[in-house]
């Protein structure tokens, strides 16, 4: 089993990476993390409390950073996407544990210290709890596994902006922090995920399992569909750009990747936020991470199916 940390600004698909991890045979998930981004830190520990116990999941939850590096506090900006409680209203009561005392980037550098070279850290919200971890103990840049994150459109337009995917435009000095970091770090950004396409007809079909889990994954997922339809009109569905990140730790063929040197623009007007990849056939520096440009689509999908619900456990 390939033991990970999941970090979280849970959030709709944030929601859907987490059933799939929990019902993925291959992950052994040592914690969840969560930040400020989709909603508020206190509001993604609850909903990830909230789904976790849907799930029948005692992974812990360690709250994290609730604003950006250096940045004032955010409100979340998402409210369209993931509703105002972040789980386009599939909220409906408190879960009934608590998360950990701890401090996510803590947790973070503690867990990979205390497995060296196995732990795989999947971000699928900004990445400030990592750059923390990192800031606080450089030493783990050299101990982890791997970073998978969801992150980025370095080949494709933002999703925020023109050039800006959301959870580097939530904290890009971040970002930038941990691509210089030298940590081993694989991109999954709009680049793949705008081409894993759930079509509404699959989320219907959840609710007449006629399971909790069904209906509550459904519901969440019915509006994050009619908020892509609203965005990008004509889209068949929603994009799973968080599940795609928990993809890759389980099956890295999904994606085709390419070695390349990428930066965050933390400081321009146009491009504020955009991941900047080297794209040159002689590049003046070597690659700090590993992009994802092609994605097997219809495979993951049909294995995301497969494992969400957790069908293969019933
Ligand atoms: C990312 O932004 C968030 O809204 C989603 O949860 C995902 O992590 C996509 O750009
Ligand atoms: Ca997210």
């Amino acid at each position: 089993m390939k033991k990970i940390i999941l970090d979280v600004d849970t959030g709709i698909d944030d929601s859907l990476a987490i059933a799939y991890a929990v019902h993925s045979p291959e992950l052994d998930i040592l914690g969840v993390t969560t930040c400020f981004g989709n909603v508020s830190v206190e509001e993604a520990t609850r909903n990830t409390l909230v789904v976790l116990e849907q799930l029948d999941s005692g992974a812990p939850v360690i709250p994290g950073a609730g604003k950006p590096l250096f940045r004032g506090p955010t409100k979340g900006s998402t409210v369209e996407v993931h509703g105002e409680d972040g789980l386009g209203g599939a909220f409906k009561t408190e879960a009934a544990r608590q998360a950990e005392r701890e401090h996510a980037a803590r947790f973070m550098s503690e867990q990979v210290r205390k497995y060296p070279h196995q732990v795989t850290i999947i971000t699928v919200g900004p990445l400030t709890n990592l750059a923390l971890a990192i800031m606080q103990d450089p030493g783990i840049v050299g101990l982890v596994h791997n970073v998978i994150a969801m992150a980025g459109a370095v080949t494709v337009p933002g999703n925020v902006t023109p050039h800006a995917e959301a959870n580097i435009f939530a904290d890009p000095e971040a970002a930038e922090y941990v691509f210089r970091s030298g940590i081993p770090m694989t991109l999954v950004g709009l680049d793949v995920t705008m081409q894993t396409l759930l079509p509404l007809t699959e989320v219907q079909g959840w609710h007449g399992r006629g399971t909790p889990l069904g209906g509550f994954l459904a519901d969440m997922t019915e509006f994050y569909i009619g908020a892509y339809q609203q965005m990008y009109p004509g889209i068949e569905g929603c994009a799973l750009h968080d599940p795609l990140a928990v993809g890759v730790a389980i099956d890295p063929s999904f994606v085709k990747t390419v070695p390349m040197h990428v930066q965050v623009d933390v400081e321009g007007i146009l491009s504020y936020a955009r991941t900047v990849g080297d794209l040159r056939s002689k590049p003046n520096a070597g690659p700090n991470m590993n992009v994802c440009i092609g994605v097997e689509a219809e495979r993951f999908r049909s294995h995301f199916l497969s494992r969400v619900l957790g069908d293969e456990k019933q």
